[in-house]
Order: C-alpha cells, then sequence, then structure tokens
C-alpha cells in the first residue's frame, strides 16, 4: 500500500523503464507525470525489446491501469501508433490506458517552432529531441495551450486553435521564414485523433486518488532525469519539465502527503545526450569503450550518448532535490571491462574546492572534476541475481555511493532483461 516515485538522478536514460517494469508486478496502477514522447524507455522481456515513450512501462504486465498525468504534453499521432505497435505485438491496451484531460496537445506548429528556434540559435543551440516539447509547454504556462479536453469539444478546440495561428502563423512566416499552417487541415487531422483517443480521455487526477484511498499500490514513472529539470536542472540545457519529484504531485494532482517513497535512478556511470555542460565526460577512448558496451544511443533519437564518471556532486544534488528514500543502480554490468573505475567527489574551479553543484551554468562549464579511484572487478557480473555472488570490488563500488550518498541502494541492475536484477529491499 504505497505510492513510489520513480526519478532520473542524472541526465536521463539512467533505465527507469526497467525498474518500472521490474516493480509494475506488485503495483496496480502505474502513472506517468511529465514530459512526452522524447522520453524513451526501454524494457526487455524474454529478448523481446519494447521501447515506450508515452504510455507508462505498466502496460507490459495485464491488468495494470497505466495513466498519462496532466504534466505530460501529448503528440496524438505518436500516442496512436504507440497504442497500435503494442497491439500488433499482443499487449493489451484498452480499458487499462487513460489520458488526462488537462494533458496538453503537442501540435504540429510546435514541431517548426522549435526547429526554427533550435536553427537560431546556432552553435548555442540546445540539441533538444525536436518532438515539440519545449514549445508545447511554453504555451501551456503562457495560457495559449491547447488541451486533450478540447478534443471532445470540436468548436472549442477551432476556437482555440484559431486564436494561436493567427500570430504563430505571423512568426513562422516572419522570423523563420517558413510556411504557414492552415487551420482546416489541422482541425481535420486533430479530430481523427480526437474520435481514436476519445475512449482513453478521464479524469486521471479522479482515478489515481481514488486508488491511492483504497490502499493500491501506485508507482510515479518520471521520464528524463534531474538534471534536466527546468527548475533544478543545468538550465537552459533542460527539458521543459519538471522530472523531480515534486513534479509527480503537480503532474498528476495528488498530494505530497500521499507520497510514500522515491526511488532515485543512478547509471553506474553518467551519461547525457544533446548539449550543455557535462564535468565528468569522458572524451577519450575509453568514453567511446562505455558506450559501445553499454549502447548508449539515445532510443528516441538513436543520438549518441556522451558518457562519463559517476559525478557524486551531482548526485548529492539529486539526491537532496528528490528527497531519495533509495538507489536503483543500473548498468553495473558495463562496468565489468573497466580496470580503473573513478567517482568524482567534488569540483575544482578556479582553484577553488566547490562541493555543491553551482546553478550558474558558466561556473559549470569551467569546473574540473576531482576523483577518487577504486578498483574494477574485471569479472562479469551479468545476470548476477544475488549480492554476496558479486565481486569484492564491485560490492565495495556500491557500498561508497551508499556511504557517500547517505542513502540506501536497494535494487542493483545487472543486465537489460527484466530478471537480471538484484532486489535488497522491496518497495510495496
Ligand atoms: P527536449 O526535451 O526535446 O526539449 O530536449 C531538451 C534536452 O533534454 C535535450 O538535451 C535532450 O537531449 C534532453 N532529453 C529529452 N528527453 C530525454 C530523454 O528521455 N533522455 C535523455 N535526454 C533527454
Amino acid at each position: 500500500m504505497s505510492s513510489v516515485i520513480i526519478v532520473g538522478s542524472q541526465w536521463g536514460d539512467e533505465g527507469k523503464g526497467k525498474i518500472v517494469d521490474f516493480l509494475s508486478e506488485k503495483a496496480d496502477a502505474v502513472a506517468r507525470y511529465q514530459g512526452g514522447h522524447n522520453a524513451g524507455h526501454t524494457v526487455v522481456i524474454n529478448d523481446e525489446k519494447f521501447i515506450l515513450h508515452l504510455i507508462p512501462s505498466g502496460i507490459l504486465y495485464k491488468g495494470k491501469i497505466c495513466l498519462i498525468g496532466n504534466g505530460v504534453v501529448v503528440d496524438p499521432a505518436a500516442l496512436i501508433e504507440e497504442i497500435n505497435g503494442l497491439r500488433k505485438r499482443g499487449v493489451e491496451v484498452g480499458k487499462n490506458l487513460f489520458l488526462s484531460k488537462n494533458a496538453h496537445l503537442i501540435m504540429p506548429y510546435h514541431m517548426a517552432i522549435e526547429k526554427g528556434k533550435e536553427r537560431l540559435r546556432g552553435i548555442k543551440m540546445l540539441g533538444t529531441t525536436g518532438r515539440g516539447i519545449g514549445p508545447a509547454y511554453a504555451d501551456k504556462t503562457a495560457r495559449t495551450g491547447i488541451r486533450v479536453a478540447d478534443l471532445l469539444q470540436p468548436q472549442v478546440f477551432r476556437e482555440n486553435l484559431k486564436a494561436n495561428l493567427f500570430d504563430i502563423n505571423f512568426l513562422l512566416e516572419n522570423l523563420y521564414k517558413v510556411s504557414p499552417f492552415n487551420i482546416e487541415d489541422i482541425y481535420n487531422e486533430y479530430m481523427g485523433y480526437a474520435e481514436k483517443l476519445s475512449g482513453y480521455i478521464g479524469d486521471t487526477d479522479i482515478i489515481i486518488n481514488k486508488m491511492i484511498s483504497e490502499n493500491k499500490n501506485v508507482l510515479f514513472e518520471g521520464a528524463q532525469g534531474t538534471l534536466l529539470d527546468i527548475d533544478h536542472g543545468t538550465y537552459p540545457y533542460v527539458t521543459s519539465s519538471n522530472p523531480i519529484a515534486g513534479g509527480a504531485c503537480t503532474g498528476l494532482g495528488v498530494g505530497p502527503t500521499k507520497i510514500s517513497k522515491v526511488l532515485g535512478v543512478v547509471k553506474a556511470y553518467t551519461t547525457r545526450v544533446g548539449s550543455g555542460p557535462f564535468p565528468t565526460e569522458i572524451t577519450d577512448s575509453l568514453g567511446d569503450k562505455l558506450r559501445e558496451r553499454g549502447g548508449e544511443y539515445g532510443a528516441t533519437t538513436g543520438r549518441p550518448r556522451r558518457c562519463g564518471w559517476l559525478d557524486m556532486v551531482i548526485l548529492r544534488h539529486s539526491a537532496r532535490i528528490n528527497g531519495l528514500t533509495g538507489i536503483a543502480l543500473t548498468k553495473l554490468d558495463i562496468l565489468d571491462a573497466i580496470d580503473v573505475i573513478k567517482i568524482c567527489t567534488s569540483y575544482k574551479y578556479k582553484g577553488k574546492t566547490l562541493e555543491e553543484f553551482p546553478k550558474e551554468i558558466n561556473i559549470l562549464e569551467e569546473c574540473e572534476p576531482v576523483y577518487e579511484e577504486v578498483n574494477g572487478w574485471s569479472t562479469s557480473t551479468i545476470g548476477i541475481k544475488d549480492f554476496k555472488r558479486l565481486p569484492k570490488a564491485a560490492k565495495a563500488y556500491i557500498k561508497k555511493i551508499e556511504k557517500m550518498l547517505g542513502v540506501k541502494v536497494q535494487i542493483i541492475s545487472t543486465g537489460q532483461r527484466r530478471d537480471e536484477l538484484i532486489q535488497l529491499k522491496g518497495q510495496f
């Protein structure tokens, strides 16, 4: 009888999909609270790979209620494609999926604006996923967004669309020098989506709170990660939502008093896609080795991920901001072939030691990591399911992380497959 938030502790891609999938077995509901189809959650079941973008990973278990909360931005075409793709592979998607009326829609002009903005930024481009996420959240905050509920009221949808296109088309034509959008084309396209999605649209805040009051087990599935948080990440090289634990409350309409635990997913090393500072980035062949061993290519865009060492400065920030009650350590096995492993304990900036993550992006850009070295274990940990069977040096690495963060490691993932995992403490 718990509500557990699963949150990314680094720059996303920590392996949250696998952890959510594992914990879903004992959950009654799994809910997404922010982001959109910029996310790519990979789950491997019996060598069959599933990549989920919008639908909570819990969908892969029968009989779980899956919710897409108000904090998510939804591209209806992407959602329909995902539903159809899962159905084709025999996954049940029907009465088990609910889409919040309050979630905002990604519109075709959001992609066009994002493209135009990135082009104008030139070398200072953010390196976004190009899915229209930022402009959709910008419209939400500017109170000009179009919501899922509007799909059910064609007249309201048309009026909102007309008002938006008035200035957006001006911007597209005159600033970004691209073709404007036609109201009828978008209206007809989205009314088509409305027909396909109407059966899923509901009051997700009421559904989830009812389940919590009935003592059901609920999982909140974060997308992206803490360092990509719009408020607490490496701004402006962030996404436009709140992936942190607090985002689960606003993104679903659940009060903080109803949350029991916050499990931070930590990759045994660090990766980042897109632009922005990354103090522990490894730029030599060792970085390439980690990328190849770890399959570090974006699940959504296929872009190669930048790889680096574990960074305690960002993880301390993450543990604090999210109020972590436990850690799920992932991809431990990727370090099997590394002789000497480095852990960043602080930064050096202009001769000074920084223990805490600096808020100024230009300072972070100039920070040099201070490392502590630990021995690797040079033996395979793939598929180990019992902590006692881990090599001594791997156990020492895990204990060091716990000690440095003051948070217990409760799950250790030792491979891609669902069952390649050590559970030290249950969440429900
Ligand atoms: P956006 O979310 O598409 O606006 O992209 C903003 C930044 O967040 C870029 O650096 C992206 O690479 C990054 N990003 C967005 N979604 C993910 C994700 O699921 N994993 C890792 N990085 C992401």
